[in-house]
């Protein structure tokens, strides 16, 4: 596995999750860029909750997939997450865009992120969410 720090998950989860956002990625509806991303959660708990990216003719509504897998763990009751592994084909895998890190530092802050190229799933790059979005806006109230 390619990156700077060792992974907390095993390497079989971590090969079962990175699997998850590529099938997860079969779902994706990118009719206009075709780029299609797929991502999957990883819960303390052992549960695994996906999603892909889901486009609109209104390019702004497009939603990520990393987004989609988020709001779908959220809101069927996960919290907790450990992991989330993003896939698509890109070279060195996809990074995850300003407003998802923004999304993962609310609420998957201690989340491990796993990037992967869809054509070479087994070069896996590693990231920590505050390495993604150093000082995250996280608190709105005044001092
Ligand atoms: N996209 C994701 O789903 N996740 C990323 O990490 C980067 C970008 C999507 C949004 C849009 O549907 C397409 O990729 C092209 O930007």
């Amino acid at each position: 596995m390619a990156g700077k720090s060792s992974s907390s998950i095993s390497e079989q989860a971590l090969s079962k999750l990175i699997y998850a956002a590529a099938k997860a990625r079969e779902g994706a509806v990118a009719p206009y860029s075709k780029f299609k991303v797929g991502a999957a959660l990883l819960t303390e708990s052992g549960e695994i909750v996906t999603g892909a990216n889901v486009e609109s003719a209104s390019y702004g509504l497009t939603c990520c997939a990393e987004r989609v897998a988020l709001f779908n763990a959220l809101t069927s009751g996960k919290r907790n997450f450990t992991a989330v592994a993003v896939v698509a084909r890109a070279a060195g895998g996809p990074m995850p865009c300003g407003a998802c890190r923004q999304l993962l530092a609310e609420y998957a802050s201690e989340a491990k992120v796993f990037v992967a190229d869809s054509r070479r799933l087994k070069v896996v790059k590693q990231f920590t969410v505050g390495e993604l979005l150093p000082g995250a806006f996280l608190d709105f109230r005044p001092a």
